[in-house]
């Protein structure tokens, strides 16, 4: 196992009823920039429970903060939050909108160009943060990580400071009931593969962390058509949702190779063709298992056997079936696993690689021996 270090400072508060924590966890005499996106927090009452819970606080609310936020969207954000004076961010959404307040607190505090926070300019200080999560996927409520889209780069940039760990998440599951069923797929698919991507690589003495994804992946497996088979099944999405927490709160990677390929390609594909990010990896992945079953080939057979009890047949044989497998849950899940079905073909693959070479992928997966050839080759395999 590789030396680590770890914190996770986010208290988490689970559970329905949750969100009236939100007095206690806020300071007093806060001024509070409540961010959030377009209309559902109203049709499904969690504002309505929000609001009764910041009682007393001065609030300042911005609607609209899109899904993949806009960097522009964030300037008018900050702009409000500096004309009324907010000294603490409230999220309510998913990894969008977690994400975007994240920004949004950072840049406040920044002098210089706010753009210079996605470009590799260090995040010195950042307004304390909290959030209600509406959706479970991204685990962005307890990490310190971010992406925000740049428009006219067509890039998604991402961002990252200890000191963007939210101070608070509240998950309540109940929120999560009102997810189209789109989202509720993606959402699984998600935390599915920010749990692939710390597992599958090569074997590194870490068994702990090994039977802990394989955990997770086995769970999101079992859970995940519940939810899309009954929205309301509380148990689901309380599964579900502490799934998709863990998948990315830093604990399961301690120690152990990782490989973010899959989520670097997706990256540009959602930048560029404005596929949803979790339907990109659905995309991605199993082509990139395929294309990467040697360097991952014991691991693969690991996953085969433990995750989808394949034990039979040959080696090569059950890391076919185990690759076949993952790309059934996912259309179970409903979510499209070619680039076909996304109305795209062979003709957008030179401007993924260009896209890949302008953000220097060009060294990408465990072994960083994914270059742009590897990388034609794995979109090569998801069309
Ligand atoms: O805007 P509203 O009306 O709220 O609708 C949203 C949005 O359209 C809707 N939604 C959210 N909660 C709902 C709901 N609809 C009904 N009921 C609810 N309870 O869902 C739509 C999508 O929301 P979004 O926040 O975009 O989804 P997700 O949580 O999947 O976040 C995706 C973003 O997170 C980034 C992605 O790149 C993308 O920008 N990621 C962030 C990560 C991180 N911070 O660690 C890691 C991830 O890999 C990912 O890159
Ligand atoms: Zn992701």
């Amino acid at each position: 196992m590789r030396n680590f270090s770890f914190h996770n400072p986010t208290q988490i508060h689970f559970g329905e009823g949750q969100i009236a924590k939100l007095g206690q966890e806020i300071p007093a005499d806060s001024r509070v920039l409540v961010t959030h996106g377009g209309g559902s927090i109203f049709q499904n009452g969690v504002w309505a429970l929000v609001e009764a819970a910041l009682a007393g606080f001065a609030v300042s609310r911005f609607a609209g903060i899109e899904a993949n936020p806009q960097f522009d969207t964030l300037l008018r954000a900050m702009e409000q939050a500096r004309r009324d004076r907010c000294d603490f961010v409230l999220a309510i959404g998913g990894g969008s909108v977690i994400d975007a307040s994240k920004f949004i607190a950072a840049a406040l505090c920044h002098a210089g160009d706010p753009l210079e926070l996605l470009t590799g300019t260090p995040i010195q200080a950042a307004l304390p943060l909290g959030c209600v999560l509406t959706l479970a996927a991204t685990g962005s409520e307890s990490n310190p990580h971010g992406v925000i889209t740049h428009v006219e780069r067509q890039a998604k940039l991402p961002f990252s400071s200890p000191l963007l760990y939210p101070r608070f998440a509240i998950l309540d599951p109940c929120t999560t009931f009102s997810l189209p069923a789109r989202q509720t797929g993606n959402g699984v698919v998600d935390a599915f593969v920010h749990t692939i991507e710390q597992y599958l690589t090569y074997p590194a003495d870490a068994p702990l962390q090994d039977r802990y994804a394989e955990g997770l992946l086995q769970t999101l497996i079992e859970e995940g058509p519940k939810a899309l088979a009954n929205p309301q099944d509380y148990n689901a999405r309380a599964n579900l949702m502490w799934c998709a927490t863990q998948a990315l709160n830093g604990l399961l990677g301690c120690g152990v190779p990782q490989d973010w390929a899959t989520h670097m390609i997706g990256h540009e594909l959602t930048a560029l063709y404005h596929i949803d990010h979790a339907q990109t990896l659905a995309v991605v992945l199993p082509a990139l298992l395929a294309e990467r079953r040697e360097a991952k080939w014991s691991k693969l057979l690991q996953y085969a056997e433990r995750v989808w009890h394949l034990r039979e047949g040959s080696e090569a044989a059950r890391i076919d079936a185990a690759i076949a497998a993952t790309q059934t849950f996912f259309t179970a899940m409903g979510v499209p696993t070619r680039l076909s079905e996304h109305g795209l073909d062979a003709d957008v693959i030179p401007q993924v690689l260009a896209q890949l070479e302008r953000h220097r992928m060009t060294a990408l997966g465990e072994g960083c021996d994914i270059d742009l050839a590897t990388s034609e080759r794995i979109l090569l395999r998801a069309l």
